[in-house]
């Protein structure tokens, strides 16, 4: 059922194996709820968590998932390898693989680099995000958490709302939800609206009462101000006064919509406190759903004949 030894993005699956990992990480989910949450699967197995990037939820999630299932995990970051000390990324990888890693786990600031591991190592390499290409494993997660509220994901509508140009998250959930056959709909400034994504059969608004007009799922994103090469946009107060998700723009989605935001969050700059710690702010659920989902993928791929 899921063939491919690595996990590089959406764009590479099928709905089937959207489906598979999701029904496969509602078990897991179940497994988290018990008094002894760990399992033996990959047990003997060893995952090495490569950040080249600043992470929070993803990192730990990945490690406790690995830990979970049993796996020996090991962490190392640009700091704390030697990166510093003018080593490749090849060799960091071989010197990897060499030590008898079973699975990479990537994050890196250029977009590609998982395939580029993909491709020299005969192990499972999982993108934990690429530069502005993909973070599959948080779309995953957002459809994952979808779903547990909203029973199905056809014919649902979901605004995104942000820094679509220079948003992993935007581009995974783009094709993980027209995928599964729900309306997407992107709400940003024009100047951070990247031409291709005009292509993936979504809807264009720059204005955020229109956009978020009945929508079900509101997804406002961070603005990635880290790789924004000059001013997209006046000021972040004049963003915040246009595009940030406040408790009135709320009140034009649907009664129950719910609010998502991948994190970490920029409060006052993408969303209002009251909106984030809000009866309808699902955030710290996708962190929950982000555990489940990330064993899943773990548990799957290591079926996968290398
Ligand atoms: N959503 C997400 O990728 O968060 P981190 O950067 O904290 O991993």
């Amino acid at each position: 059922m899921f063939k491919a030894k690595d996990l590089l993005g959406i764009k590479e699956l099928t709905t089937d194996e959207i489906y598979y990992i999701l029904e496969t990480a509602s078990g897991f989910k179940d497994v988290l709820q018990r008094d002894i949450k760990k399992v033996p699967p990959l047990r003997g197995k060893t995952v090495v968590n490569l950040f080249f990037e600043p992470s929070t939820r993803t990192r730990i999630s990945f490690e406790l998932a690995a830990k979970r299932l049993s796996a020996d995990v090991i962490n190392l970051s640009t700091t704390t390898s030697s990166v510093v000390k003018g080593e490749t990324l090849k060799d960091t990888a071989l010197t990897i693989k060499a030590l008898g890693a079973d699975f990479v786990v990537i994050r890196h600031s250029s977009a590609g680099v998982p395939h580029f591991l993909s491709r020299l190592l005969n192990i499972s390499v999982i993108n934990a995000g690429d530069g502005a290409n993909e973070h599959p494993t948080q779309a995953l997660l957002d459809l994952f958490t979808v779903l547990s509220y909203k029973k199905k994901i056809k014919d649902l509508t979901i605004a995104i709302i942000g820094d679509i140009t220079h948003s992993r998250v935007a581009r995974s959930n783009i094709y993980a939800f027209t995928k599964l056959g729900a309306q997407v709909r992107v709400i940003c400034p024009p100047t951070l609206m990247p031409a291709e994504v005009k292509s993936l059969g979504i809807e264009i608004y720059s204005n955020m009462e229109e956009g978020l007009k009945k929508a079900d799922v509101i997804m406002t994103l961070r603005l990635q101000l880290e790789r924004q090469s000059k001013a997209f946009f006046p000021s972040l107060e004049e963003y915040f006064y246009l595009y940030g998700l406040t408790t009135e723009r709320v009140k034009l989605a649907k009664d129950n919509a719910i609010v998502m935001h991948p994190g970490p969050m920029n409060r006052g700059v993408e969303i209002e406190s009251e909106v984030a710690d809000g009866p309808q702010s699902v955030i710290l659920e996708q962190v929950t759903n982000g555990l489940a989902v990330r064993m899943a993928v773990l548990y799957l791929l290591a079926g996968v004949k290398k």
